[in-house]
C-alpha cells in the first residue's frame, strides 16, 4: 500500500486481514451528494432520479434477483459468452496483470475471469469498485473459494475508484465493466466516462466491456417489466431509499412502474408514474414535491447498441478494439480494447 493513500483524506481504510481491505469515502461526502442530486433532479419540470441511486443494500439484492429472471436475458447471455471466451482472453494476459472491476455487485461473473487469472498467477490481485456495501459480502465469499486472492475493495463511485487506481501503482490492469451497465449512461455522459477510463489507463492496460445489443421490442420490454414484478420493486425501492435516507414521505402505492422501449433512441426507459395528485416532503433535500396524476419520474435509460456503433464509440474515446465476442443469438457483446 503506498504511503500517499494511507494518508488520503478522502478515504477511510478498513483492514479485515492480510488479504482483504476496503477503502470508503467519509460518509458525509456520500450523503451530501445524494441530497443535492435528488434536490436538483426532482425540481426539474421533467423529473428524474439518477439510476445510480437504485443500489442501496435492498436495491442491490433486488437487482441480483432480476439477474436470475427468465425474462432478463442479459446476465445469462453474458455468462455464456464469458465461459466461451476463457481461452481467448487468457492469450492477452500475463503474470503482471491485476483485475479491476467497475460495479462488481455480487461478483458472480468475476469468478469466470478469476478462473483465467488462477491459471496464470499464484497470487491474484482483485480491486472491485462498487458504490454498494454488498461488495464486502461478495469479497468474503470470493476469498473462501480462491487461495492467494488479495482483495482491495473500493466502496465509491466509478470515477472515485478509477482515480484511486490511477494513483495506486504501476501494475498492469485488466479493467472490466460488465452487465451492460454502460447502457445506463446517456450517450454524452457515457463518452465522458469512457474517456475517463482511457485517461487513467496505461498503454499496457486492457479494458473489457459488456454491452447489450438491439433486438426485438417485446423481448426488451419483458426484460424490464417481468411477470413477477421484481423489476417494479427494484424501481420503487429508490423511493424507499429516499424515505429512509433523506427523511421523505413517499407512499409507494401511489406510484406505478413503467418500462417502454424507445426505438429511435435505442433504449429501454423506466419511469415511476404518479397514480394521484400528491405532494411529498423530502426533508433533508429541502423539497416539497408536487406531482400530478399521471406525471412521470424518469428513473433509468438502458441503451442498446449495434456492433458498428460500439466500434465508433470506442474509436471516438481513444480505444482500439482487440476482439469482440458475441452469443449465437447476437443478443449481447463483450468487447476487449486497449488505449490507442
Ligand atoms: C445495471 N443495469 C445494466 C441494468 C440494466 O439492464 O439496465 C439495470 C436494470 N434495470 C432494470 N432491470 C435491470
Amino acid at each position: 500500500m503506498s504511503g500517499a493513500l494511507q494518508t488520503n483524506p478522502i478515504y477511510k481504510k478498513y483492514v479485515i486481514d492480510d488479504n482483504l481491505r476496503y477503502f470508503k469515502p467519509h460518509s458525509t461526502k456520500i450523503e451530501k451528494t445524494f441530497a443535492d442530486e435528488i434536490c436538483a433532479s426532482l425540481a426539474e419540470n421533467s423529473k428524474y432520479i439518477n439510476p445510480k441511486f437504485f443500489y442501496d443494500k435492498k436495491g442491490s439484492e433486488l437487482f441480483e434477483k432480476i439477474c436470475d429472471l427468465s425474462e432478463y436475458y442479459p446476465t445469462r447471455t453474458e455468462i455464456k459468452i464469458l465461459k466461451n471466451l476463457k481461452p481467448d482472453l487468457a492469450k492477452y494476459l500475463d503474470k503482471s496483470f491485476r483485475l479491476v472491476e467497475l460495479g462488481s455487485g455480487s461478483s458472480t461473473k468475476t469468478r469466470l475471469i478469476l478462473d483465467i487469472f488462477a491459471q496464470i498467477q499464484n497470487t491474484i490481485e482483485y480491486f472491485p469498485i462498487d458504490i454498494s456495501e454488498i461488495l464486502t459480502e461478495s469479497s468474503e465469499l470470493l476469498q473462501r473459494d480462491y487461495n492467494g486472492l488479495k482483495i482491495t475493495g473500493i466502496i465509491d463511485t466509478y470515477e472515485g475508484g478509477l482515480e484511486f487506481i490511477e494513483k495506486y501503482d504501476d501494475k498492469k490492469n485488466l479493467i472490466i465493466f460488465l452487465g451492460s451497465s454502460y447502457g445506463n449512461f446517456n450517450p454524452k455522459e457515457g463518452k465522458i466516462f469512457l474517456k475517463k477510463i482511457n485517461s487513467i489507463m496505461k498503454k499496457e492496460d486492457l479494458f473489457l466491456i459488456g454491452l447489450d445489443l438491439v433486438k426485438n421490442k417485446s423481448i426488451l420490454e419483458n426484460a424490464y417489466d417481468d411477470s413477477q414484478g421484481i423489476t417494479a420493486k427494484f424501481n420503487l425501492n429508490v423511493l424507499s431509499r429516499i424515505n429512509d435516507e433523506l427523511d421523505a414521505d413517499f407512499v409507494l402505492n401511489n406510484f406505478k412502474h413503467i418500462a417502454k422501449y424507445n426505438e429511435k433512441d435505442q433504449r429501454v426507459e423506466m419511469y415511476l408514474k404518479s397514480l394521484v395528485n400528491q405532494s411529498v416532503i423530502i426533508s433533508k433535500a429541502n423539497i416539497s414535491l408536487k406531482l400530478k396524476h399521471g406525471e412521470l419520474i424518469h428513473t433509468e435509460n438502458s441503451h442498446k447498441y449495434k456492433l458498428p456503433q460500439i466500434e465508433k464509440i470506442m474509436k471516438e474515446t481513444g480505444f482500439e478494439i482487440k476482439q469482440n465476442w458475441l452469443d449465437v443469438k447476437k443478443y449481447f457483446a463483450l468487447t476487449l480494447v486497449s488505449k490507442k
